[in-house]
């Protein structure tokens, strides 16, 4: 079998850099696109070592012609490509009287325009190779994060924008695999890279997931064996009370909005939206745990795997599940 050509934006961290190692264990030639130099060579070393082939593309999604080149030199010395993961976000955190407006605006051209300018690239290549196009979305277009409205916004978007080119897609024929990822909340460098006016960190998270557990929905995603995952069956209870009984739910999340806001802790490193921050770091050290559906998708074994760490993860004392649809 030929190797898959793939290429994966923010992959010098987290998501994308999981992604990126699940794909070299295939066998993949990888094209890893982020700015961070430094990053990138980590992540491409750690690519190689998985049994992959790897490219470095040094852009910012942000700038239209870094973007067309990036994409030019990666079908180019891939001869195509035939998944393209669009995966970049960074955040801002504080309320919105106190956000700068130019940190808004950026969070929006970053993880919505960034990722379309990305899909529109990418359409006319995956139409050649009959491709996949997978899109890391996020649970917050379903549950709205307080204090990360600007981040909040671009997700919604991103949804509307997915299904509305899905529906163009599927009325025209195309044959690319449109699929969008939604995960919960899960442990990598992302949270410390928030960009925050007074220096704020959003508290540690709870209920985390391993950026595995989501690199392995985005795998399947593109081997077309779903069109819309959530990762994290919380999200989908969090989905189903807004639903039910909004007015309550929408009490508990201003309740945690104040809570977070007194979490206290302060950023460390960069923040993501303006500066490079990938180090080629897959974790965020606030601990992550497997996702028991996503899991129980592929196999039974990997479901009982998720079960276990999901047991253990309860009687160290907080509660996780994992779903997807
Ligand atoms: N972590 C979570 O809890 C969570 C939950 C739901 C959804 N997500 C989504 O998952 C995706 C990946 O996030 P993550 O958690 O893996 O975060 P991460 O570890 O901070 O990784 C973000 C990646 O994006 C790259 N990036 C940021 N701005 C960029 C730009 N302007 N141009 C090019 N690359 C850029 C970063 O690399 P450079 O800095 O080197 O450019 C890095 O490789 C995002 O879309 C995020 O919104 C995350």
């Amino acid at each position: 079998m030929t190797s898959r050509r793939v290429l994966i934006t923010g992959a010098s961290s987290g998501i994308g850099l999981a992604t990126a190692l699940r794909f070299a264990r295939q066998g993949a030639h990888v094209a890893l696109l982020a700015r961070n130099e430094r990053g990138l060579a980590v992540a491409a070393a750690l690519v190689r070592a998985a049994g992959g082939r790897s490219l470095e593309l040094r852009a910012d999604v942000t700038d239209h012609d870094a973007l067309r080149r990036a994409f030019e030199r990666a079908s180019g010395e891939l001869g195509g490509l035939d998944v393209v993961v669009a995966n970049v976000g960074a955040a801002a955190y504080g309320r919105f009287e106190e956000t700068p407006a130019e940190d808004f605006r950026r969070v929006i051209e970053v993880t919505l325009l960034g990722n379309v300018d990305t899909i529109r690239e990418a359409l006319p290549l995956l139409k050649r190779s009959r491709g996949s196009l997978v899109v890391t979305g996020s649970a917050a277009a379903d549950v709205p994060m307080p204090l990360m409205s600007a981040y909040t916004a671009a997700k919604y978007a991103m949804r509307g924008f997915v299904d509305a080119l899905g529906a163009e897609l599927r009325a025209s024929g195309s044959p690319v695999h449109l699929a969008l990822v939604e995960p919960g909340p899960v442990d990598t460098p992302f949270w410390v890279h928030v960009a925050s006016e007074d220096g704020g960190l959003p508290p540690s998270l709870p209920f985390a997931y391993d950026p595995d557990e989501v690199a392995l929905a985005i795998v399947r995603a593109a081997d077309r064996r779903s069109e819309r995952t959530t990762v994290g069956a919380l999200m989908l209870a969090a989905r189903a009370a807004r639903g039910i009984a909004r007015p309550l739910a929408d009490r508990v999340l201003a309740r945690a909005s104040a809570l977070a806001r007194s979490s206290g802790a302060e950023r460390r490193g960069t923040a993501a939206i303006w500066n490079p921050s990938g180090e080629g770091r897959l974790h965020g050290g606030i601990g992550g745990r497997p996702s028991l559906l996503v899991r129980g998708a592929t196999s039974v074994r990997g479901a009982a795997a998720a079960l276990g760490g999901t047991l253990a993860g309860l009687a160290a004392g907080d509660a996780e599940d994992g779903a997807s649809r």
